[in-house]
């Protein structure tokens, strides 16, 4: 009989817990979610609600600012190629990528949570919603030389929006001062910035800071597929 009854408050103990934890409160509706660098990377989560709710502090958020290396947007991936989104997560999980939020952030994603939140975003903005020309706007005499110095076309698209292979990126209408951070990045490989991609660091180091915010100008003022979805839509 004692041993009946033990089981059966083991029981409900149980079921007090488990209630309790489900009723856990969620985020009201169009609330903003707390600071990311506030929240604890959410290990072993399983839904994509769940997996991709510490990037929407960050991602989701339209003009969003990071403040590391220097103040610039942080970058449009609504829209981005799978393939590319993935290849970028795993550089900052292997430190091909050094920036230190990304690379935190990255570490705590299993490869299968690396595919699923890629395939998310990637989703977000659908492509071809609005149809972008082939040819984009002419850019000015020194542009044009600069795009033709390094073929940039050959590999991220005559648009700039439908690179050669889909684990490069869509860099077209992305925020022009995050280009420019990003491609100042491949010129440096250091502990805690920098980003080492061989072609990449190899085309960079061609140009001047001054060359590169030209084309980062440029191709950020284009019409693109990357988007930045505000995080209400998703409720
Ligand atoms: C605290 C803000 C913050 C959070 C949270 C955050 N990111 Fe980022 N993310 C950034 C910044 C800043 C960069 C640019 C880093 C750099 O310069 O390399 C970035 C870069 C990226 C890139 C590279 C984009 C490109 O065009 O190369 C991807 C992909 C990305 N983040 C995905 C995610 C995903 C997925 C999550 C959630 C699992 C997430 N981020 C969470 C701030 C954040
Ligand atoms: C041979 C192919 C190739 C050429 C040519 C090339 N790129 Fe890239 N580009 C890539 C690849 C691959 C990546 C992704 C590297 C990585 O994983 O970090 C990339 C990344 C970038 C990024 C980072 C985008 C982001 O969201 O972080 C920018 C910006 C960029 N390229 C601009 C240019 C410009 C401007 C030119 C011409 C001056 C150029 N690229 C020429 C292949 C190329």
């Amino acid at each position: 009989m004692n041993k009946l009854l033990n089981t059966l408050l083991a029981v409900a103990v149980a079921c007090v817990t488990a209630t309790a934890f489900a009723q856990a409160p969620a985020p009201a509706k169009g609330q903003p979610q707390p600071a990311a660098q506030d929240a604890a990377p959410k290990g072993g989560a399983t839904s994509i609600e769940a997996k991709v709710a510490m990037c929407m502090g960050c991602h989701n958020i339209p003009g969003y600012q990071a403040s590391f290396p220097e103040v610039y947007k942080v970058p449009m991936i609504a829209g981005q190629n799978a393939k590319y989104i993935a290849s970028a997560l795993t550089a900052y999980k292997n430190g091909d990528r050094k920036h230190p939020t990304m690379r935190g952030i990255a570490a705590s994603l299993s490869e299968q949570d690396i595919n699923d939140v890629s395939a998310y975003y990637a989703a977000l903005a659908p492509a071809g919603a609005a149809a972008l020309a082939e040819q984009p706007r002419q850019p000015d005499a020194q542009v044009s030389a600069l795009l033709q110095k390094a073929a940039c076309a050959s590999c991220h698209g005559a648009n700039f929006s439908k690179p050669v292979d889909p684990s490069y990126p869509k860099i077209a209408g992305q925020h022009s001062d995050y280009l420019y951070v990003a491609l100042k990045s491949y010129k440096t490989d250091g502990a805690t910035v920098g980003r080492s991609n061989g072609v990449m660091g190899a085309i960079t180091k061609q140009f001047s800071n001054a060359e590169l915010k030209a084309l980062s100008k440029y191709v950020g003022s284009l019409d693109g597929e990357v988007k930045t979805v505000p995080q209400n839509r998703f409720h």
